[in-house]
């Protein structure tokens, strides 16, 4: 089965980077075909709510977020991982989950399948349990149909290479799939 990654981190192999990898070699030791993307990478026009998508057409954009939605539309899993930037996702996640209106609005398509989530953060653990018990609910449960697997929440950066036991439960819930 297909499982599409999403790096919401401009830094590439630093935290959240980090512990993706050791995520989705979690999946893959169980099996799964995982693409990965660093969104920082895609061009991806943010949705500006003409609403072409409620009638079942494409998004009017033809770039990297058309691309993208349509394999996580097509994946039977999803895993998000995001630094906290001012108390929430990063700009280029959330740019690119605003685009997946375009699939829950579509008729004939939807998203549903297993989740996991990873929040990197300076902050303590569990200091961003509200916002990240939200983002739970909304976008993923409440406009997609998700079954959320896991969440795996990592405070107290610096560098996560001094938490070497996230790394292996990054791999565990990776293996869940
Ligand atoms: C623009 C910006 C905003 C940030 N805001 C927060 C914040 O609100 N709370 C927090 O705990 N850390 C915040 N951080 C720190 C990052 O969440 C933290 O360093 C994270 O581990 C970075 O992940 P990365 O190494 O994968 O890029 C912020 C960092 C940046 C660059």
């Amino acid at each position: 089965m297909d499982i599409v990654a999403l790096m919401g981190s401009p830094r590439k192999h630093a935290n959240t980077d980090m512990l993706l990898d050791e995520m989705i070699k979690g999946a893959q030791s169980n099996g799964h075909n995982v693409i990965k993307h660093c969104i920082s990478d895609l061009e991806v026009h943010p949705c500006r709510g003409c609403g072409v998508c409620v009638s079942g057409r494409d998004c009017v954009f033809d770039d990297d977020g058309l691309k993208v939605t349509h394999e996580i539309a097509e994946a039977e899993g999803l895993i998000v991982s995001t630094p906290i930037y001012f108390g929430q996702m990063t700009g280029d996640l959330k740019v690119l989950l605003d685009r997946l209106f375009g699939i829950t609005n579509n008729p004939f398509i939807s998203l549903s399948g297993k989740v996991a989530l990873i929040f990197t953060h300076l902050g303590p653990e569990g200091y961003y349990d509200s916002y990240i018990e939200l983002t739970k609910i909304q976008p993923f449960q409440m406009n997609m149909h998700y079954q959320i697997l896991d969440v795996l929440d990592v405070g107290n950066l610096g560098d996560v290479r001094n938490q070497p036991e996230k790394f292996a439960e990054a791999f565990e819930i990776g293996k869940k799939f």
